[in-house]
């Protein structure tokens, strides 16, 4: 039973490691760019031969000067950077490029002529992300940027804001009471039920980040509500249906908020049009939005609470079922209650 939490963790590590003919991530946003720098332009066409088959932008430069230039008006993805170039030689563009808080994050693979270890010395030392040697395998070349755009990637999507927001998100679990894990748990069954329902893989991402951070509304509602013995008097009750509104707005800034702003939002609709914000109904409820809402659910039927201990899960998938049709998608209660008990209880379990 232990340490059940812990694999899936693991192989959701591992997953996002998986190669494919696409570079993840990048799909659903924009093409990524790659600058290419040497003062021999026959070089320079050879790296664009190579790479014809990434659907990646090339763009070039001929010295290093122009490279930080062309660095600095628009950052690329990545960098391929010869070392022998006159003027300002590959080493000091690496070492500018990394300096700079700007663009320390950007991958830079350098590539020389000389045999030996002084050249990948220096390279590391100037901060470069790899080194290659000439002349260039097109597969090591092409599997070197495949791995640093898609590392690239993670950088972008996992930006300043989104680590403020995990943060946050803990601070809510731990205001809300629920206890350890109960947000990662919502996180993992609702990528769990997406998966099973067939959803792509940017839409399980999102179920995930949804699932971690679908209550950071309330982290604008006070304690004293959230820790509350026994059932909220209108007035509470009405102050506490802000959060996912108040959420919406912690989170739309983001860089990555899209579907995230959907799940935040209307996490508490019902099937049946019953639920708030927007009294959404059926299929106009987001699916995303309608996944986070049973497992949400269910962990919380399960998890003790000020005013009560938590159920058991016969007695919990039994409130779904009744409330299937109503206040939640049937398709996706059904789903829950024949294939993600199991599941669920396990993580509980850790
Ligand atoms: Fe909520």
């Amino acid at each position: 039973m232990g340490g059940f939490l812990n694999r899936i963790r693991q192989e959701m590590a591992a997953e996002s490691g998986v190669d494919s003919s696409a570079i993840p991530g990048w799909e659903r946003n924009r093409r990524p760019r790659v600058l290419a720098v040497d003062d021999q332009p026959a070089f320079l066409g050879l790296l664009k031969a190579f790479l014809s088959g990434l659907n990646v932008d090339i763009e070039t430069a001929s010295d290093g000067v122009s490279a930080l230039d062309a660095v600095r008006r628009r950052p690329p993805d990545l960098v391929l950077l010869d070392i022998n170039m006159s003027g300002r030689n590959g080493f000091e563009v690496c070492r500018a490029i990394k300096s700079s808080p700007a663009t320390r994050l950007l991958p830079v693979v350098m590539i020389t002529g000389r045999t030996g270890v002084s050249d990948h010395v220096l390279a590391l030392e100037a901060g470069a992300d790899d080194l290659l040697p000439k002349p260039l395998i097109r597969a090591e070349l092409v599997a070197r940027v495949r791995s640093l755009l898609r590392l690239k990637n993670v950088y972008d999507e996992l930006d300043d804001a989104d680590h403020v927001i995990f943060a946050l998100a803990a601070a809510v679990e731990a205001k809300d009471n629920y206890g350890e894990d109960h947000t990662e748990r919502v996180a993992l069954t609702s990528r769990a039920l997406g998966l099973r329902l067939g959803l792509s893989e940017p839409q399980l991402d999102t179920l995930y980040r949804g699932g971690m951070i679908h209550d950071i509304g309330k982290l604008g509602i006070p304690d004293a509500i959230l820790q509350k013995k026994g059932p909220l008097d209108q007035a509470e009750t009405v102050l506490m249906q802000t959060h996912p509104l108040v959420g919406e707005q912690i989170v739309a800034p983001l860089r990555s908020a899209g579907s995230l702003r959907e799940i935040v939002r209307n996490h508490h609709e019902h099937y049946d049009g019953e639920g708030y914000p927007d009294q959404l109904k059926g299929d106009d409820i987001p699916i995303l939005a309608r996944i986070v809402a049973v497992a949400d659910a269910f962990d919380a039927l399960v998890s003790d609470r000020p005013y009560r201990p938590g159920r058991t899960s016969e007695e919990a998938v039994g409130i779904l079922r009744d409330g299937s049709g109503t206040q939640w998608d049937p398709q996706v209660v059904a789903l829950f209650a024949t294939e993600l008990v199991d599941f669920h209880t396990r993580l509980r379990a850790g």
